[in-house]
């Protein structure tokens, strides 16, 4: 392996992170200029303090804002924190001189010289994975980003990303795809195995299914706004998963959340939740450390059969 190969292994070593969707985002997740703030500052230091010290942004997030959110947090810690964010590949950015160009915006909103982690959010229809993979190859060349990886590759494309990468030296670093006892997809086909034997860090994203593998929703209790409906059928069927998730989680004086997590901890993966609050990201946090035992995991994976 390269000398930049060596560099993603720092990746292996992150057991959970935060994820940064929530700062900013109106649509979704309900974000107020002026009243969401404190919320998310205070969230970002106690995981920071709790050991979960890598961040997932996107340029996409709050249009920017989450990205400045991190920047401003960034100035204002002494204490180290890897910064993974992402490309969003527009129809109007058709050659690979738009990824570094791209990151460029990215690295001044977030005031750095460099990313820990670059990854493209979404495949594209008008670029190929192989091109793609050109582009996040210019961000390690040009000293912008210290390892690249992709989200939302589904195996075919990531091994097209991962052999086109590797044919310039650099190690695919990371897929990040949504994972969770409620979206078990990528330990079905495959991707996660073939994750593991390539060495490409499993991100978890979503691994609390939006708060559904936290206990406090259920068909009579639906999330507000979109994820209510996105979440209908899900949420019939909830009810017996969070039941399972109680008795494991007492098994270890941990909560439903936590116990969610460490599942996904236990699959091999790198869960990235979001938070709103101190309190959430504590909670959060705790979920690593730890580990659920295989009789557990069986009866968490059983209980989940049919999602
Ligand atoms: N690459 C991609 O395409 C992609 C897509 C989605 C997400 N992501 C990344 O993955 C990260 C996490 O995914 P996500 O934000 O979609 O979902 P998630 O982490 O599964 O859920 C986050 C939401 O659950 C609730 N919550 C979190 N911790 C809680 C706790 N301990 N107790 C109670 N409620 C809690 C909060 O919402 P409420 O309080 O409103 O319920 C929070 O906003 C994102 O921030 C982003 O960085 C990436």
């Amino acid at each position: 392996m390269s000398e930049v190969g060596n560099e993603t292994r720092f990746l292996h070593a992150v057991e959970i992170g935060l994820g940064a969707w929530q700062w900013g985002d109106r649509i979704i997740w309900g974000y107020q200029p002026g009243k969401s703030e404190r919320g998310i500052r205070e969230g970002f230091d106690v995981s920071l303090s709790m050991g979960a010290r890598f961040v997932d942004t996107a340029e996409i997030y709050g249009s920017g804002r989450s990205e400045r959110m991190l920047g401003q947090f960034l100035k204002e810690t002494e204490q180290p924190v890897l910064v993974a964010t992402k490309f969003f590949p527009w129809p109007w950015r058709f050659n690979k001189d738009f990824v570094p160009r791209a990151l460029k915006g990215s690295l001044e909103r977030l005031q750095l010289d460099a990313v820990d982690l670059y990854q493209v959010h979404w495949p594209s229809p008008l670029l190929s994975p192989e091109t793609l993979a050109e582009g996040l190859a210019l961000c390690v060349q040009e000293g912008l980003a210290r390892t690249v990886g992709v989200s939302n590759f589904w195996h075919w494309d990531m091994l097209r990303a991962y052999s086109a990468l590797m044919q310039q030296g650099i190690p695919l670093a990371s897929n990040q795809l949504p994972f969770s006892l409620l979206k078990r997809d990528a330990e079905r086909d495959g991707t996660l195995a073939r994750c593991k034997e390539l060495g490409i860090r499993f991100i978890a994203y979503s691994p609390l299914a939006q708060g559904l593998l936290t206990g406090k929703y259920s068909a009579d209790n639906p999330p507000p706004g979109a994820r209510g409906a996105n979440y209908a059928e899900t949420l019939k069927k909830l009810s017996p998963v969070i039941k399972a998730l109680q008795e494991t989680a007492q098994n270890h004086g941990k909560t439903v959340a936590q116990t969610a997590l460490n599942w996904v901890i236990c699959k091999g993966a790198l869960p990235i939740p979001g938070a709103k609050n101190a309190k959430q990201a504590q909670d959060n946090a705790g979920g690593a450390g730890w580990r659920l035992s295989d009789d557990e995991i069986a009866l968490l994976d059983e209980a989940t059969e049919s999602f």
